[in-house]
């Protein structure tokens, strides 16, 4: 049964639902091959991941795709508890309610686990450690899974290199759809608007210190600069800090 904060909040987070797939034409292509050939029939499919409207129409193409779908946020601060509620009322069981403590976010992880999912996505790598956390006698054979982020696909290439990932993982962010757009596009805005949401203060004229001129980075200055904010850049790779002054940005030490 699915664990969120309140079903009522169900048609608020459909309607979300139904709102972004007009956005989303590349996943909708793609899953009308996987719903008419039941691509995933018989198979159980756990989800990390940060639980807003998209990631909720994937998982509900790969629930009409045959599969038996599982989810919980991978940060329970980007947790929709709307979504969350219209999720779980369209057939997938969802284990995520927005803010819990560290304890009951490790228990969500461990809800989805219980399931004994075929295959994983995760968003950052806290499944698939739930997952190495179990005592051997209550794992069972993973098929495998893909892993969405720069942070995650670092503990997996960490654990690969120690002969401790178990199975095949996918690394999505290398994917140039992925790091070219949702990185440097999505995060540079989305980092912007949540501050502008919780200090509602005026870009313009500010200084604003971007730490990394990786992905993010790169769209972070490019988005502050725009929004009149002078940008200093700290980076420890000596290309990318030549790279972020070239692009007119001031460089310096941390
Ligand atoms: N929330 C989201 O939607 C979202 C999306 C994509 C990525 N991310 C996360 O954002 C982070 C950055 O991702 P990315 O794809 O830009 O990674 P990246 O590897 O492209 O960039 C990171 C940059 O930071 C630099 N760096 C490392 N240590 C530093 C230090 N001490 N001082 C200054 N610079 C340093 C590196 O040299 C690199 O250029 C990761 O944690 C990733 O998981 C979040």
């Amino acid at each position: 049964m699915s664990i969120i904060k309140d079903a009522n909040l169900a048609a608020s987070g459909r309607q979300k639902i139904e709102w972004v797939k007009s956005f989303m034409p590349t996943l909708t292509t793609i899953g009308q091959d996987h719903i008419k050939n039941q691509t995933f029939a018989g198979l159980k499919i756990g989800m990390s991941i940060h639980l807003e409207a998209k990631t909720a129409y994937l998982a509900l193409i790969l629930k009409e795709a045959g599969a038996k779908v599982y989810a919980t946020g991978c940060n329970p601060l980007s947790t929709q508890d709307d979504v969350a509620a219209g999720l779980a009322s369209l057939g997938v069981e969802v284990y995520a309610i927005h803010g819990v403590l560290e304890e009951e976010y490790r228990d969500h992880l461990n809800q989805v686990l219980n399931n004994k999912p075929d295959l994983i996505i995760d968003d950052g790598g806290d499944l698939l450690e739930a997952y190495l956390n179990l005592p051997d006698s209550q794992k069972w054979p993973l098929i495998g899974g893909c892993e969405e982020t720069t942070t995650g696909v670092l503990r997996l290439k960490q654990l690969a290199k120690s002969n401790r990932l178990p199975f095949p993982m996918m690394n999505v962010n290398d994917a140039r759809c992925k790091h070219l757009f949702d990185n440097r596009y999505g995060t540079g805005q989305s980092v912007l608007d949540a501050i502008l949401h919780t200090t509602n203060v005026l870009v313009a004229g500010k200084t604003v210190v971007v730490a990394g001129y990786g992905w993010c980075g790169r769209g972070i200055a490019m988005r502050a600069h725009g929004m009149g904010a002078r940008v200093i850049v700290t980076e420890v790779d000596p290309v990318k800090a030549i790279e972020a002054n070239l692009d007119g940005f001031e460089v310096m030490q941390m």
